[in-house]
This record gives structure tokens, C-alpha cells and sequence, in this order.
């Protein structure tokens, strides 16, 4: 990785999605982890304040550093005990049903194969466990899904491995998970081509845990 992605794009990346929009929308989805969490794409650690105490220990995966120092000041606002490895989540070090809830935030657009990282999501799920998903992805209006298309390749560069016409539901179902709960809205201050967002829950497809409640408060 050059310059730009080692020093230019984490900080571009995480002064965006810092912001108001993006803190919201985490809190509220984070607010439905609990027991143990695994997070893939850990990124700088944004999440990282929004998780809630119910929540025991977090391991995370992410196969690149990024920003160690602001990193390192958000592990240390956690009140729960955090094991972070330099590994791709297609290829996860962890038992079967090793986790209550699996995290993905703006990460599976990056992933090279992200069914391969879901079948792993799905496999160190425990059945009744919980997989919450908050990502932006193809739009459900054709003329911008068409803008997706056309700049995709930019934006893999610019992006550094970012996808902006990835259809996340198809994925996660491709992956053998079964979604409870999806909402698909368009972030308010975020350009169209990269704010048409897929929100919600999925559990592993063999759960017998119908739940009917809602898994996150949107
Ligand atoms: C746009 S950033 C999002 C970071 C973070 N999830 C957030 O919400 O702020 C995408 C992240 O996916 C990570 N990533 C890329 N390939 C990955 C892989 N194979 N497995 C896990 N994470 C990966 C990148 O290093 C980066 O941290």
C-alpha cells in the first residue's frame, strides 16, 4: 500500500465518518451488540464508544493499521476487554459459535470476497446469535445503480478497494444467512452514489430463534 493509503485515506476516512450522520447511525445499530462481539473491518476504531456495557469482550479483525494513535485512544474508552488481529475476515481465527453478535460497518463494500468473510460471520455465529450489518452499497433507483456502475472503477482507487454498486442483502442471503430485519434509506449528507445504505440484522439459517421483536432500534 503507497502513501495515499497509508496516510492520506485512513485520515480523510475517519474525519468523514466521524461525523454527526455516520455517529448516529452507529449508535443506533451498536446498541443492539451484547455478550461477544466480533467486529470485521475494525478500521480507526469508531465504534468503539458506541458499544454498550452489556457487551463482554470484543475481538476484531482488520488486515490493515489504520491510525494506531486514534486507534488506541477509543480502545482505551471501552469498558470491555478488546483482542485486535492484523487478519482479512475471509479467513477468521476463531472457533464455530464462538459469538452472541458479529459487527460489519462500512466494510463489507472493501472486503476482496465478502460472501466468503459472511460464510465465516455465519460460522463463528452462535445459533442464536445475531449478525448486525450497517453498509452502504447499490441504490435501488436504476439511474444512480447506473452511476454506480460507470465510477465504479475510480473508486476502487480513490476508495482504496471500496465498492459502491455491491447489492449487501443478495450477499449476506448468498452466504447462507437469513435477514430479520433490513431497512434501505439514502444518508442525508452523504452524494447518492455512496449513501444508499443497507441497515439490519441477519442470524445464521439454520436458527431456530424467529424472533419477532425488532434486533435494533432504527
Ligand atoms: C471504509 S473502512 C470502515 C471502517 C470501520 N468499519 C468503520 O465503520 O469506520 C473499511 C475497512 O475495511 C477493512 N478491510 C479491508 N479488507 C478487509 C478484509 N479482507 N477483512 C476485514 N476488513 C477489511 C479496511 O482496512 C478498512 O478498515
Amino acid at each position: 500500500m503507497g502513501l495515499y493509503g497509508r496516510h492520506i485515506f485512513p485520515r480523510l476516512m475517519d474525519l468523514v465518518m466521524s461525523g454527526a450522520e455516520f455517529r448516529q447511525l452507529r449508535v443506533a445499530l451498536l446498541h443492539a451488540a451484547g455478550g461477544q462481539v466480533l467486529e470485521i473491518g475494525l478500521g480507526t476504531g469508531l465504534n468503539l464508544p458506541h458499544y454498550p456495557n452489556i457487551v463482554s469482550r470484543l475481538c476484531a479483525v482488520d488486515p490493515f493499521p489504520m491510525l494506531p494513535d486514534r486507534l488506541a485512544a477509543r480502545r482505551e474508552t471501552a469498558p470491555f476487554p478488546i483482542e485486535i488481529s492484523r487478519l482479512s475476515a475471509e479467513t477468521l481465527p476463531f472457533d464455530d459459535q464462538t459469538f452472541d453478535c458479529v459487527v460489519s460497518t462500512w466494510t463489507l463494500c472493501t472486503i476482496p470476497d465478502p460472501v466468503q468473510a459472511l460464510r465465516e460471520v455465519r460460522r463463528v455465529l452462535k445459533p442464536d446469535g445475531t449478525f448486525l450489518f450497517l453498509e452502504h452499497g447499490r441504490s435501488e433507483e436504476a439511474r444512480i445503480a447506473a452511476w454506480q456502475d460507470r465510477l465504479n472503477p475510480l473508486q476502487r482507487v480513490i476508495g482504496c478497494g471500496c465498492n459502491l454498486n455491491r447489492k449487501i442483502d443478495q450477499l449476506i442471503e448468498q452466504a447462507g444467512l437469513t435477514i430479520r430485519q433490513l431497512d434501505r434509506f439514502q444518508m442525508r449528507n452523504v452524494p447518492r452514489l455512496g449513501g444508499a445504505m443497507y441497515r439490519g440484522a441477519a442470524v445464521p439459517a439454520a436458527s431456530s430463534s424467529l424472533r419477532q421483536r425488532p434486533l435494533y432500534e432504527g
